[in-house]
């Protein structure tokens, strides 16, 4: 993911462009970079690492031009490195162009470019379009941009400057997003809207399959074949925050339902038929391992008992997922046969990172599983698998953990297949992986129906998870999510563990939310539950399409999904009930009372 930005006016361009940037390194950061351009040429500087590297590099008040394209990038399956990074030229520098997406068809296009006597400074897709267009070029650049956009496969926002019209943007763009804006200073092109909003309220969402110029005082739309399209404005009548809250009430909301994407974005380049992209892993001796610790906080800690159920199903090493609170004081036994693993959204936990710090200092090799790039967990692990949910804000985490559950799953399997131990239901997984996406997005549809199910918490102080084997995960995650947003008691329980105690405390109306996703168990959680069913209890139950279910009034039921993986479907729903219970009591959803997103103290 990567954030792009572009102006053309009257005001000096670098500085809206370094603004824009900054409001857009949300998207990536571990390089960026900019071209400006007049009648004296292209300047075009890239810096490797956060923003305010490059505006290091730059003497802001000496830049006159007035019109410019910029880049904020996020490698997450290629080098940042400055050669990598964008904006990038042809060989004579009278085009320069930044790109986000992936172009698919890269490889074959760069082989006939090559061919063509072209030179590739970058390992990067992007490079393809600037040699592409270059060769095109004949004068017109309408007509180059034509014939390179409907050559390439893959998505695409692009803006594109040419010495021969050092006053014009132009933009194309097919499945990445593009905002276009226009104000009496000049015209805007950034991959979001709050990139621009400070600038102008005036804005155009550019569709899938158009391109557009930018002049300093007009916009032109026209379509991939060069027909002019009559684009529709908008008045965006909100300010910088709820624009960042893309149109949903909260935070929160807007990250339960960025799932699909996010998921997409974990997974990408990452899995190729049965082929799992991992490289990193071989900087690891994992032949020798022989202990392995899970290790993390709160949801990232759920995370990691799901980890760890998958290593214990599959590789034959003694594995054990803890708390980094317990974990540090533990004395645990680590050597350099130990391998620690740490999951974590923020990257900064205080107690995660001394976990990992404790470990290192015994010789354990480390992995951690981290959203925040450049974040201390990152920077003091062996290896970074970085999750691509982009940012969470909302205190209670959501889209870190489902891109958590899918990246462990490929860390898993990937570790097995570094150990040669065959995994049966390989193909299996990975296929159902990528139809995640549409599997949330199906449970996301259900949001009516889990709003009427939390409002049966409305005069409830107490709720009670429960469900057995994986279905456990599902159960702590929804438990804590309910508690953290809503302020309701909840428990979490394993099925059979209920006649132990808990079932003395359901009543009429007492609120339960069974799992019963996992065949082998299922029917034994129902049985379960069906114990609470007669003390009076609300039960609401999630399970798959074909288990058997007649006593229950409130089913829902999941889609086809691999049993081990059923466990993000059931999470969406769980967050959604756990988000509608804390609405209805009218609680700060984004920020509830007494906790923090990122917990650097002990
Ligand atoms: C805090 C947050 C939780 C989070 C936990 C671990 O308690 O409120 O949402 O799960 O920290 O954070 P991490 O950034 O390490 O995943």
């Amino acid at each position: 993911m990567c954030g792009i930005t572009a102006f053309t006016g009257k005001d000096a361009a670098l500085p809206i462009l370094l603004s824009g940037l900054e409001k857009l390194e949300y998207r990536g950061y571990d390089s960026a970079g900019i071209t400006l351009v007049d009648d004296q040429g292209l300047y075009t500087k890239k810096a490797k690492g956060r923003l305010k590297d490059l505006e290091g590099m730059l003497d802001v008040p000496s830049f006159h031009q007035t019109t410019g394209i910029g880049h904020t990038r996020w490698a997450t399956h290629g080098v940042p490195s400055q050669l990598n990074s964008h904006p990038h030229t042809n060989a004579a520098n009278t085009i320069s162009i930044v790109h986000n997406g992936i172009i698919e068809n890269y490889e074959g296009i760069k082989a006939d470019l090559k061919a063509k006597g072209y030179k590739f400074q970058s390992e990067t897709d992007s490079e393809v379009i600037v040699h592409l267009l270059d060769y095109y070029y004949d004068g017109n650049m309408l007509e180059a941009m034509k014939k390179t956009v409907n050559q390439l496969d893959g998505s695409f926002a692009i803006c594109i400057l040419t010495t021969d019209e050092p006053d014009t943007v132009y933009v194309a763009k097919t499945a990445s997003p593009m905002v276009l804006g226009k104000s009496e200073n000049g015209t805007f092109a950034a991959s979001d809207i709050p990139a621009i909003l400070e600038y102008t309220k005036d804005v155009l969402i550019l569709e899938d399959g158009q391109m557009a110029k930018l002049t300093p005082s007009d916009i032109s739309v026209y379509s991939f074949e060069g027909e002019s399209v009559d684009a529709k404005w908008t008045h965006i009548p909100y300010d910088i925050e709820a624009a960042q809250k893309g149109g949903y009430d909260t935070f929160m909301l807007k990250e339960i339902y960025e799932q699909p994407e996010a998921i997409r974005e974990t997974l990408r380049g990452r899995v190729e038929k049965e082929k799992i992209h991992l490289e990193d892993l071989e900087k690891l001796d994992l032949e020798k391992i022989n202990r392995v610790y899970f290790v993390a906080c709160g949801t990232a800690w759920h995370a990691g008992i799901y980890a760890n159920s998958l290593f214990q199903k599959w590789i034959d090493v003694p594995s054990i997922c803890v708390a980094a609170s317990e974990f540090r004081y533990s004395d645990p036994h680590i050597d350099d046969k130990t391998l620690c693993v740490y999951i974590s959204q923020s990257g900064e936990t205080a107690d995660t990172l001394a976990a990992l710090k404790m470990s290192k200092e015994k010789g354990a090799q480390t992995i951690s599983i981290v959203n925040v790039l450049g974040s201390s967990i990152s920077r003091a692990s062996d290896v970074t698998l970085y999750t691509c949910a982009g940012p969470e804000i909302a205190v209670a985490s959501t889209k870190a953990f489902t891109t958590q559950l899918a990246l462990v799953t490929l860390l898993i399997l990937k570790m097995a297949e570094l150990r040669h131990t065959t995994v049966d239901c390989k193909a299996e997984l990975l296929e159902g992986l990528k139809r995640m996406p549409e599997v949330v997005s199906e449970m996301l549809d259900k949001h009516e129906l889990m709003k009427q199910y939390a409002a049966f918490l409305k005069n409830q102080e107490d709720a009670y998870f429960i469900g057995r084997q994986l279905d456990y995960v599902s159960v702590l995650e929804g438990a804590l999510k309910l508690k953290e947003v809503s302020y309701v008691h909840a428990d979490a329980y394993f099925a059979g563990e209920l006649k132990h105690g808990a079932i003395a405390l359901i009543e009429k109306d007492t609120v339960v939310i069974a799992m019963a996703t996992q065949p082998e168990v299922a029917a034994k959680t129902i049985s379960n539950i069906e114990e609470t069913m007669a003390r009076g209890a609300n039960v609401i139950l999630i399970t798959t399409k074909d288990q058997p279910a007649p006593k229950f009034k409130y089913v829902i039921r999941i889609p086809d999904v691999h049993p081990l993986l059923a466990v993000i479907p059931v999470t969406i729903l769980l967050q959604l009930f756990a988000y509608y219970a804390a609405v209805e009591k009218g609680r700060d959803v984004d920020k509830p009372r007494n906790l923090a997103k990122s917990v650097t103290v002990e």
